[in-house]
């Protein structure tokens, strides 16, 4: 079953959103096999986006997300990583649709609530960088016969 990377961002913390977040993705029917509040470091947030490194906002994105508490998060279901990016909606809040999560909370592009992996490459690389194997679980849910 394909996993995905999820982070409620340091605005979503201070918003009160880590409830909602988790209960989205709940009641969508995906389960929760990894979860932690946690202080990202310097080096952990420019390894996480590396991949942004010559992008003019590298700096703010680097200061924003090592500015307070996040809420890391794994994610199990079919197509997982697709359907999340589709629920969390475009990055510019201004592109997001209502009913996404950017469409809903989102007010501007750098503090945008959420980040989600994008590829199962990035998923695999998010996982292990935010969890030890020890800290995702496997386990058996009673709905899943009533999802799949
Ligand atoms: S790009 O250029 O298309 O690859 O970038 P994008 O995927 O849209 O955004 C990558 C992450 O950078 C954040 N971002 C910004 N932060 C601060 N300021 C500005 N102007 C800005 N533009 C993009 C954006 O929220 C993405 O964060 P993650 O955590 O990956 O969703």
């Amino acid at each position: 079953m394909e996993k995905t990377f999820l982070m409620v961002k340091p605005d979503g913390v201070q918003r009160n959103l880590v409830g909602e977040m988790v209960s989205r993705f709940e009641r969508k029917g995906f389960k929760l096999v990894g979860a932690k509040l946690m202080q990202m470091s310097d080096d952990m947030a420019k390894t996480h986006y590396d991949e942004h490194q010559d992008k003019p906002f590298y700096g703010e994105l680097v200061e924003f997300i090592t500015s307070g508490p996040v809420f890391a998060m794994v994610w199990e279901g079919e197509n997982v990583i697709a359907i999340a990016r589709d629920m969390m909606g475009k990055t510019n809040p201004l592109e997001a649709a209502p009913g996404t999560i950017r469409g809903d909370y989102g007010m501007t592009v750098g503090k945008n609530i959420i980040h989600g992996s994008d590829s199962p490459e990035s998923a695999e690389k998010e996982i292990n960088l935010f969890f030890q194997d020890n800290e995702i679980k496997t386990y058996s849910k009673q709905d899943s016969e009533w999802i799949y």
